[in-house]
Parts: structure tokens; sequence; C-alpha cells
């Protein structure tokens, strides 16, 4: 049996800090839906959720990450959007509003392109830390004039896509997968957006089950996001693939639901 006091693992953030003159209700209860001790003084060191005005954040010393579709903006003008390698990439033949499921949800801002562009969009994000950061996002977006009617279009599920893909009520166009890249070096310093991510989560060790869950929802296509020279996930052959400077999409058509 764990002892109370025990020291949280590292990669787990170990409370929610409510900042006094917050709303401590709201902080409360989603520190006990997380299974998490809400307090009043900041952590002195480590990992910690902090639930203020501005939402809620995962943070570590000066390093903080936070749900932003706000930032996403320029890249929604209609003539940059288009041109969007994951909006390509995720563009279907006689559908002009496709069904994605984005299965690796993360911070959502890949599914907000796609939603941007007219798509629907069902996230799935397993952990239960980021699911909150995005849900909180989300919650964000719905009360922003400008992202209001993108949020609408976005439904998050905080569950394991490998469980729910066979199982989905609906067929989806597109599922598209971004599971996380390697850590480029052992020892690389924790300062930006992924590799914040990646204190919560190691890479994904389930890439085949979580292609064969994919190929059991029968969309038209598969996505997967790799970095230029990574190698194809699951080993499978892309149909063909779009690639950038920073990125590379794998499009895998489903002519044959069972490959
Ligand atoms: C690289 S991040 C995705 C970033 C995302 N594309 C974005 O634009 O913010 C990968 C995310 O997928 C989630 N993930 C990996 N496997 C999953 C699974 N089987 N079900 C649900 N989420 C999963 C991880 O927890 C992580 O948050």
């Amino acid at each position: 049996m764990k002892k109370q006091t025990e020291k949280p693992v590292a990669g787990h953030p170990s409370a929610v800090f409510v900042p006094c003159g917050q709303d401590a209700a709201a902080g409360e209860a989603l520190a006990r839906s997380l299974g998490l001790p809400c307090v009043r003084q900041q952590p002195a060191e480590g990992l910690f959720l902090q639930w203020d005005a501005a939402g809620l954040s995962l943070r570590r010393g000066e390093q903080t990450l936070r749900g932003d579709f706000t930032k996403m903006l320029p890249r929604l003008r209609a003539d940059r959007l288009a041109g969007e390698l994951l909006v390509r990439a995720a563009k279907c033949k006689n559908q002009p509003a496709p069904v994605a499921v984005d299965a690796t949800a993360g911070l959502g801002e890949d599914a907000f392109l796609l939603a941007a562009a007219g798509m629907t969009v069902y996230l799935y994000e397993y952990d239960p830390i980021v699911a909150a950061l995005l849900r909180d996002a989300l919650r964000r977006a719905a009360e922003d004039p400008v992202l209001a009617a993108v949020a609408a279009r976005m439904h998050l599920t905080p569950q394991d896509s490998v469980a729910a893909l066979p199982h989905l009520p609906f067929t989806p166009d597109v599922v598209y997968l971004d599971p996380m890249f390697p850590r480029r070096t052992k020892n690389a310093q924790v300062k930006n957006k992924p590799q914040m991510l990646q204190l919560l989560q190691g890479p994904c060790a389930r890439e085949e089950e979580l292609f064969r869950a994919a190929v059991q929802a029968h969309p038209r296509k598969i996505v997967v996001k790799r970095t230029p020279k990574g190698p194809w996930l699951a080993g499978v052959k892309p149909s063909y693939a779009i690639t950038g400077k920073t990125v590379r999409f794998d499009c895998i058509l489903m002519t044959d639901p069972t490959p």
C-alpha cells in the first residue's frame, strides 16, 4: 500500500493550486475529478496544475502549458487554412464537410484546424491531465465570439481511442493519428509545448494497436503525422504523403477496409 504522504511520481502533477481571490469551488471540483489535492499555496517544486481567471494550466517553475486556440487565429484566414498541410491531407473527395476522429487529441490544435476547415471532429484523449487542459481550452473557446463556431464542431471524449475506435456509433471519413514522437535527445531541456507534454507521458508504445483500431473504424482515409524523415506508423506504407519542412502527413486510403 502506498502511504498518503508519498511524493508524487515525476511527471504527474502534485496538486491543483488555486491562487488567492480565484474561484476556489471550481478549482476544488476540478481537483476532485482528477484525484488531486486542491492547495492555496503554490507548490515550491515539481509539476502542478493552476486554476485561475485565465483557466487551467500545467506549470513547473517558469514553464506554463495551457490549451489556447486564440493563438491559432492567424492560421484561420481562408487563404492560409486551405494551404495547411493537415487540411490538405484530411480533405476527402466529394465530401465538403467530412467527419474526422482525432484519436490522439493532445491540446487539440490540429483538431482545431480541421474543425476550422469545416469538419466535425471527435477528439479522444486518454491522459486525464491533458484532457482536462483541452476541455478547459474548449470551454474558453466556446465563450469567445470568434472561436465559438469552430469549437462547436469539436467533441471531446476523455478515453483511450484504441478501445473506442472499433465501436464508434458512426463511420468517420478520416481518422487522424499523431502519437508522441520519441524525444530527440536524451537530455533535451523540457522547454517547449511538446516537451512539456512529454513530462506527462512517454512516446507512444502502442503504434500498431492504434493503427489497427483506426482501421476498425472503417474510415475512407487514415492520416498520420510524422517528422519529415520519420518511419511509417506501424510500418504501413502510405498511399501518398504531404511533406513540409518540419512535418509529414502520411495518407492511407482505405479502399480495402480490411488490409
Ligand atoms: C503528440 S500529442 C498530439 C498533439 C495534437 N495533435 C495537437 O495538435 O495538440 C499525442 C497525444 O495523444 C494522446 N494519446 C496517445 N495515444 C492515445 C490513445 N490511444 N487514446 C487517446 N489519446 C492518446 C497522448 O496522451 C497525447 O496527449
